[in-house]
């Protein structure tokens, strides 16, 4: 497998998101293990997306205190490991099941800091038979970084990875 990084003119985010949803089917493509493609789907991620300092998964887990989201694949700093549902932007936008976008996350009660320099923030849930199986978390250090754009674009790029992956 050659990846090579393509330039995605995100000036025109829904073109962008088209060409970046086609590159991840062809980097998917013929493989079904989760963790393998959550590596190369957020490192896809990472590397096309302007102004995003983390991108990764969180999949959902069976705790001594019911279920929780531990940290999967991810490009950018270390991250918190374990996130109870209903904690934080991931555990709500999981506890909930939809996208969240927090423009800013000094406003959202019960941000979880990771990382002090993250600004805004988009969570899309992942869905796998109608089963919540995780999160796809992205962060920016420039506030209001995400749009209802990006939340439609990173929900079908979600949908590709769910769908290529046999998910335990
Ligand atoms: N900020 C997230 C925690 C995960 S990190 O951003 C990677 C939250 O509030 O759920």
């Amino acid at each position: 497998m050659t990846y090579t990084s393509q330039l995605h003119d995100f000036s025109d985010k829904r073109a962008a998101y088209e060409q970046l949803a086609a590159q991840l089917q062809g980097l998917l493509h013929g493989e079904t293990d989760a963790i393998a493609n959550a590596a190369n789907t957020a490192a896809l991620i990472f590397d096309a997306l302007p102004e995003v300092s983390w991108a990764g998964f969180y999949f959902l887990r069976a705790g001594l205190r019911g279920d929780e989201l531990i940290v999967g694949p991810f490009q950018g700093k270390p991250a918190c490991v374990r996130i109870a549902l209903g904690h934080g932007v991931c555990g709500t936008a999981a506890a909930r099941r939809e996208t969240l976008i927090v423009p800013d996350v000094n406003a959202f009660p019960g941000h979880i800091a990771c990382d002090t320099a993250s600004q805004s923030e988009v969570v899309v849930p992942l869905m796998a038979a109608g089963r919540l199986v995780g999160v796809l978390d992205l962060d920016s250090a420039r506030l209001a970084r995400f749009d209802e754009l990006d939340a439609r674009g990173l929900e079908r790029l979600a949908a590709i990875f769910v769908q290529a992956s046999r998910i335990v």
